[in-house]
């Protein structure tokens, strides 16, 4: 460890206990997508007290931005926590369990708002070791909003222009201690797709004067099956996933239509092109075989979250150097999970970390409604962020 991360880490051990109390609190009180507005409130008054914040507000004001200038100057360093619950009914017996019924922090949000937090208190503290400037940015609306993408196109990342930026998640499959960055792809690109297969319905007893849509429907699923095995390389990793399929009414009635619906993923944006391009290739001709005509919606959801090689490269050397060897996992698989923090990622350098959660071999899987951020995490994340912060000048050697 080096003096500064010895100060980073006393710091943060002298933090935690409020960090943790606000964690708690940000988990009785849970707020959808796109509605964090106390969220919102509770996080502007905390970077308010903070004398060496000014902040402003982005998404009519469910985006709260703190900016922390140092003593000396160096590269803008941006920092982001997301805020959104999601609508699940909370089935742990915490003391600090949700108190809004139907509404519960099961992606860990509210661990990643009070690291953030923390994470500006601390380096308030050690300001006159920042070189540049550090820029808390705390976004609503992850949990498939595009939030990220809302306050990007509001210029989060300009004035002043964030030159490099961190986000991290709290990840069950990892141990405690423990962070994963890798380089290039973290989590998948993902797209849900919605289908109507229309036919001609008719009695069931007469098939040849009906154009049965629920045979084309059942052709079209194995067809789409084809995809990722037939036109994605097998180097590729995709997912074309049916998840719903609703047609008929009775035993002895064709229906006029089918509708299917599903999700589409990929680590690589190409791939993700390619496969949405097959898809509807693929299904309107098993279609027009039928006798049906297909109806086919795809909607976009987020990018591939892509994390820069070289600021994943000196990231690892900086937590390596300062927090310890053992505590950076290099090698992970991607996750075929999606996050919008792949809209910063596509205009700056930077990367995604995970946080391990595992104490000592378990933790409930994300949007369960048994997960609980594990606030031991805290101390591993602030340190994380507080040391990156501090070393944010490797990041743009030459500002
Ligand atoms: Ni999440």
């Amino acid at each position: 460890m080096t003096k500064t991360s010895e100060l980073i880490a006393a710091q943060v051990k002298a933090a935690l206990p409020e960090t943790i109390q606000i964690r708690r609190h940000l988990h009785m009180n849970p707020e959808l997508t796109w509605r964090e507005h106390q969220t919102a409130a509770f996080v502007a008054d905390r970077l308010a007290e903070i004398s060496s914040i000014s902040v402003s507000k982005f998404a009519g004001g469910l985006g709260v931005v703190g900016v922390m200038k140092g003593e000396a100057d160096g590269p803008v360093f941006g920092l982001r926590a997301d805020m959104d619950a999601l609508p699940i009914f909370e089935k742990t017996n915490a003391p600090h369990k949700s108190c809004v019924d139907g509404v519960m922090h099961a992606c860990g949000h509210d661990g990643h708002v009070a690291n953030l937090l923390g994470t500006a208190k601390v380096l308030h503290n050690l300001r006159q070791h920042i070189k540049g400037t550090v820029k808390f940015i705390f976004q609503p609306a992850e949990e498939g909003g595009a939030g990220a993408k809302k306050l990007c196109d509001e210029g989060v990342l300009d004035d002043p222009r964030v030159d490099v930026i961190f986000g991290l998640h709290g990840w069950p499959e990892e141990k405690l201690g423990r962070i994963i960055l890798k380089d290039g792809p973290v989590l998948a690109a993902n797209a849900k797709f919605w289908m109507e297969v229309k036919g001609r319905g008719g009695h069931g007893a007469f098939p040849h004067l009906s154009y049965d849509p629920i045979l084309a429907a059942a052709q079209i699923v194995t067809g789409l099956q084809t995809i990722v095995s037939r036109n994605v390389s097998p180097l590729d990793p995709a997912v074309v996933t049916v998840a719903k399929i609703h047609g008929g009414t009775a035993v002895n009635v064709i229906p006029d239509s089918v509708i299917l619906e599903g999700t589409i993923r990929s680590l690589n944006d190409d791939v993700m092109k390619l496969v949405c391009e097959r898809f509807e290739q693929i299904a309107s001709q098993i279609g027009v075989a039928h006798q049906a005509t297909v109806e086919t919606k795809i909607t976009p959801g987020y990018p591939v979250t892509y994390n820069d090689p070289t600021a994943s490269k000196i990231a690892r050397e900086i937590i390596r150097g300062n927090v310890g060897e053992e505590s950076v996992v290099e090698k992970a698989v991607p996750s075929m999970g999606s996050e919008d923090f792949s809209y910063y990622l596509q205009q700056r350098p930077g990367a995604f970390l995970l946080i391990g959660l595992q104490d000592p071999d378990y933790c409930p899987s994300l949007h369960s409604p048994l997960f609980d951020f594990n606030d031991k995490a805290l101390e591993v994340g602030m340190n994380a962020f507080c040391n990156l912060a501090l070393n944010s000048t490797r990041f743009v050697p030459s500002s």
